[in-house]
């Protein structure tokens, strides 16, 4: 028999006056195969047209339906609700700016996060549009293309302790955007380069490594590997660097 589902679901629109936050709670009968976009998506055409989320694709590319289910971050496209229990509680993603009900802006974010680690290769080499396009090793292609997969849902933001309590910690959203450039040859950036932009409690040395954010990538991006190689490097020019500075005391 079908069970009836019972959503409790954050409401909340900062651009209204008369708006407080507030659950409000819906039953809506399961279908088979539901996901949580259908789930929303029915309750908005047959209960209440207000409700806000964001959803594009449907099929976990374009990282817009980011919310807490249940208290764990997720995607509602990619969410079945027959793998959940029948009460559904849903709020948004807590570290964006609040759009509205469930409805983030990430967009902000990200942008924002892009400026900050200057996300484009950085070379001196000037562009011939009539060379012939640069080869690359198809292992290194490779792995660039799995750290460029992240579709920027924003859940691993929303699941790390360090982002909670450090609004302006670059997540490991930001600190996989680093490793990406670091092992593409295109980009001349050095080390010392990186760790003028991550060498901080900001960035890689904020980090807990507690990991949430790898439980969490519905991308499975290997964020755990990167961190771990990103602190590996920083705190090794960090110790490069003293030792510099004291030899170029030396000299004077
Ligand atoms: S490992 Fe680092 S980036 Fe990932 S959730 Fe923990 S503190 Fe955040
Ligand atoms: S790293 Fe994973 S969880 Fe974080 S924004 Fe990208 S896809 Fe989403
Ligand atoms: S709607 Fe695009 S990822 Fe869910």
């Amino acid at each position: 028999m079908a069970r009836i589902l019972s959503f409790s679901i954050f409401r909340y629109n900062p651009g209204d006056p008369a708006s407080a936050p507030r659950l409000d709670n819906f039953l809506l009968d399961e279908s088979d195969r539901m996901t949580l976009f259908i789930a929303l998506t029915r309750l908005r055409e047959e209960q209440d047209a207000s409700l806000q989320f964001d959803f594009c694709c449907r099929a976990g590319i374009c990282g817009a339906c980011g919310m807490v289910i249940n208290g764990r971050p997720g995607l509602a496209c990619h969410t079945k609700t027959k793998d959940l229990p029948k009460e559904i509680t849903l709020l948004p993603l807590p570290g964006f700016d609040l759009v509205a009900d469930l409805s983030v802006d990430t967009g902000k974010w990200f942008r924002a996060m892009y400026r900050r680690v200057e996300s484009w290769v950085h070379t001196d080499k000037a562009f011939d549009p009539a060379a012939e396009e640069e080869r690359m090793d198809n292992a290194l292609a490779e792995q660039i293309y799995e750290l460029e997969r992240c579709i920027e849902c924003g859940c691993c933001v929303s699941a790390c302790g360090t982002s909670r309590m450090r609004p302006d910690f670059l997540g490991a959203a930001g600190l996989n955007r680093i490793a990406r450039f670091m092992i593409d040859p295109r980009d001349e950036r050095t080390d010392s380069d990186y760790f003028d932009l991550v060498g901080n409690d900001e960035g890689v040395f904020g980090c807990m490594g507690l990991l949430a954010c790898e439980d969490i990538c519905p991308k499975e991006i290997p964020l755990q590997d990167q961190l771990g190689i990103l602190r590996r490097k920083m705190a090794f020019t960090a110790v490069k660097d003293i030792f510099r500075m004291k030899e170029k005391g030396k000299k004077k």
